[in-house]
């Protein structure tokens, strides 16, 4: 059983080199991140005000959250097509630092790291989630990097975007991920930190599938 963490910011990666590490292992892949989506898509469609204690308690007490095959599903529904808007993503950074947000949906990702090889990505996880993961890893880049990677992908959306608005917005998130009281983004001790800034995607993968070998023998 081998279990792999992937900490770091918004937009430096961890996703995809998640998905190309889980494929080529033949495990599991984890986005925490859908997960805290999938909670903020809820609060904002029923309209809940999450600093609202008892509201709050209410929807966490009835709602379902879970990650299978590659998709986010909340109550049962999959909900992939609808977590990436600006509105989830600003729901979803404000709503994950609550604490009884975060106790359900870690409880949820300690109990799927108890049962199979997986690689998990998020803000948390080699610090919180799966503190004996076998492989830690802290991806980074910096903010004006990511913010040109996102805009990339925007424009190959054929979206409007404006490099500056998206590098002010990337920090902050970054800010607010790291300053919360509750599992705030941070390097785990025994993470190994990747500063993907002047890699390429290859260069990446490379660098983590021989940290993996050597753990894996
Ligand atoms: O990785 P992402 O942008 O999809 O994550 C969405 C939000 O959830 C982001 O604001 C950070 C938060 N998050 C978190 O607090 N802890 C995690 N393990 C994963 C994501």
């Amino acid at each position: 059983m081998i279990r792999i963490a992937i900490d770091g910011p918004s937009g430096a990666g961890k996703s995809t080199m998640a998905k190309l590490l889980a494929k080529d292992l033949g495990i599991d892949y984890i986005d925490t991140g859908a997960m805290y989506r999938a909670l903020a898509l809820k609060i904002f469609r029923t309209g809940i005000d999450c600093n609202n204690a008892e509201d709050l308690a209410k929807l966490l007490s009835t709602t379902d959250v879970d990650y299978e095959g590659g998709s986010v599903f909340l109550d049962g529904e999959n909900v992939d097509g609808f977590i990436r808007t600006q509105e989830v993503s600003e729901m979803a950074s404000v709503s994950s630092a609550i604490p009884a947000v975060r106790e359900k949906l870690v409880a949820l990702q300690k109990a799927m790291g108890q049962r199979k090889s997986l690689v998990m990505d998020g803000r948390d996880i080699g610090t919180n989630v799966l503190t004996d993961a076998e492989c830690k890893f802290f991806l980074t880049a910096s903010a004006h990097v990511r913010a040109l990677r996102r805009a990339k992908e925007y424009e190959e959306k054929g979206l409007p975007c404006n490099v500056e608005e998206v590098e002010k917005d990337i920090e902050t998130r970054d800010y607010r991920d790291s300053h919360r009281e509750t599992n705030p983004l941070k390097q785990a001790d025994d993470a190994l930190l990747i500063d993907s800034s002047d890699m390429t995607i290859e260069e990446v993968v490379t660098a983590m599938k021989n940290v993996i070998q050597k753990v894996n023998k």
